[in-house]
């Protein structure tokens, strides 16, 4: 019988919404499609974006959205998304299949969106490709309500009063797609950016987020981190808000990554041991902030996670299509359970990415739309938004997987708000279910509610069968001496609620 025992002494760490957040690059069929329509489509949309689409996700909950980029943001040239959409200047999108961009999604569609699902903005600017003058005027163009060349141009295309950017990104993957630049040059580079990303409003200053490593690079980590918070008296912070993680994982590795829906068992364990692992980098990043950021203010940002396995046969290879399964859905949930557990260093995070789009939480077809399993388990974790993180711990946890890929069973995180807990437990083993036992260390639980996502390893949702995997209520439940019974079943999620 396993045992999780939540202690409600132990508060881990608030947990902010935004480490529930999306991206969505200039990638396939993400935006355009996805989320954007021409406005005759024939599709309903208000302002060319998908009315069934926003109306899920605002159902599910959002609480940010990352745009451009992505590798596409370092070659994103901002001036090209502005003004009428006949006159704006078309591109090659290098990086993802090499299709042309009309720059008709451009800054006023994205705040627009944003507006639309009512969430806060995380935007990335160019450091690749562009230049300091660019990316200050961008944010000039954004965010500032006075008298100045760039809030004229904005009135003059159809917006009068400033956005709001709640995250600034500069640069991305500058180790990589983003200039292939070493660390040092990098830091060097995001001190000088970073300094004419203005803040031109007191009351809602833009958290700036410094490009960190791939994976395990700690020594992208510390040579950045040197770089950044040596000689800057006066700046603790470095320089910035964040520090960005990436980290995808990729079933057979980067060259076999394996098919999204076709896996067998092994397969199966080894994408959960992956998905675990995003502790450990949590882990190894933090304790190399920490020796700079003495005073925990600088937050570890995971802007790209997710399952990354072989696109759909058939469909453009740079489109980065691919099925999702109750695989995902295991992934979605176990590491939204480590992001819980470590609130006191992780304050946002994106999903890579929103839509059509690799580990995505909605997919469509022409006017179809469907709801991945990755989207219920978003929307079972949404309670946990502005939470705190309380400790949860399993006894008894059986030792499942495979001599090369072990991993625990049971996994688990715990948050209270306005003293309502939320406790969301995944199960991995695709064989067996396990009784458990569900506590809290001082207190007796009364009665519970619960909704369940399981359904075995490789359901899916299609256009032909759309709720194939959902999230049901969970009755077989009983709470008896203050202490909740039940059984989870095999590969599943379970939110609980009292
Ligand atoms: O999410 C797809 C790509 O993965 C992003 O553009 C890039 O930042 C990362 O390598």
């Amino acid at each position: 019988m396993a045992k999780i025992i939540i202690n409600e002494h132990e508060k881990l760490g608030h947990i902010n919404p935004e480490v529930q957040g999306h991206f969505s690059e200039h990638l396939g069929r993400g935006i355009y499609e996805g989320l954007f329509v021409k406005e005759d489509s024939g599709i309903p949309n208000v302002n060319g974006m998908r009315t069934d689409v926003v109306t899920a996700l605002k159902e599910m909950g959002v609480p940010l959205l990352r745009w451009p980029g992505g590798c596409f943001a370092d070659e994103y040239h901002w001036m090209d998304g502005i003004g009428p959409k006949e006159t704006r200047k078309k591109m090659v999108n290098t990086h993802w299949g090499g299709v042309t961009e009309d720059n008709s999604f451009g800054t006023h569609e994205f705040f627009e969106l944003v507006r639309q699902l009512g969430c806060k903005t995380y935007v990335n600017g160019n450091v690749g490709s562009g230049s300091v003058r660019e990316m200050s005027e961008w944010v000039e163009y954004m965010t500032f309500g006075g008298l100045s060349p760039m809030s004229e141009l904005r009135k003059k295309n159809g917006h009068e009063e400033p956005w709001t950017i709640d995250y600034f990104g500069v640069g991305n993957e500058n180790w990589g797609c983003g200039g292939n630049m070493t660390p040092e040059y990098y830091g060097n580079l995001y001190r000088r950016f970073q300094t004419y990303v203005r803040q031109y409003d007191p009351e809602k200053p833009i958290k700036k987020v410094c490009g960190g490593p791939n994976v395990d690079d700690v020594n992208w980590t510390r040579k950045v981190c040197e770089t950044t918070f040596t000689q800057a008296p006066g700046f603790v912070h470095g320089f910035m808000d964040g520090l960005s993680v990436h980290y995808y994982v990729h079933p057979g590795g980067w060259d076999h990554k394996g098919s999204a829906t076709e896996f067998d068992n092994a397969m199966w364990y080894k994408t959960m041991k992956k998905a675990l692992y995003i502790e450990h980098l949590i882990k190894i990043h933090s304790d190399i902030l920490a020796q700079y950021d003495t005073e925990n203010k600088v937050g570890l940002i995971m802007d790209e996670w997710g399952g990354w396995y072989d696109c759909e046969p058939g469909t453009n290879p740079g489109f980065l299509y691919q099925q999702n399964t109750m695989r995902d859905a295991l992934i979605a949930a176990v590491t939204l359970n480590i992001f819980n557990n470590h609130s006191d260093r992780v304050k946002m995070a994106c999903i890579a990415q929103m839509i059509n789009v690799l580990q995505s939480v909605i997919l469509t077809e022409g006017e179809k739309m469907i709801k991945t399993p990755t989207y219920h388990i978003f929307h079972m974790y949404k309670g946990h938004q502005d939470a705190d993180c309380v400790r949860s711990t399993i006894a008894e946890n059986a030792d499942i997987g495979t001599d090369e890929d072990p991993v625990p069973a049971l996994q688990v995180s715990a948050s209270v708000r306005d003293g309502k807990y939320l406790v969301t437990v995944a199960n991995m083993d695709i064989d067996k279910s396990y009784p458990v036992e569900l506590k809290l260390a001082d207190t007796a639980l009364t009665s519970v509610k619960a909704t369940i996502v399981t359904e075995d390893m490789h359901a899916k949702n299609t256009f032909d069968d759309p709720d194939a995997v959902s999230e049901k209520d969970f009755t077989d439940i009983k709470v008896e001496n203050g202490v909740a019974k039940f059984t989870i079943p095999a590969c599943a999620v379970l939110g609980i609620k009292f």
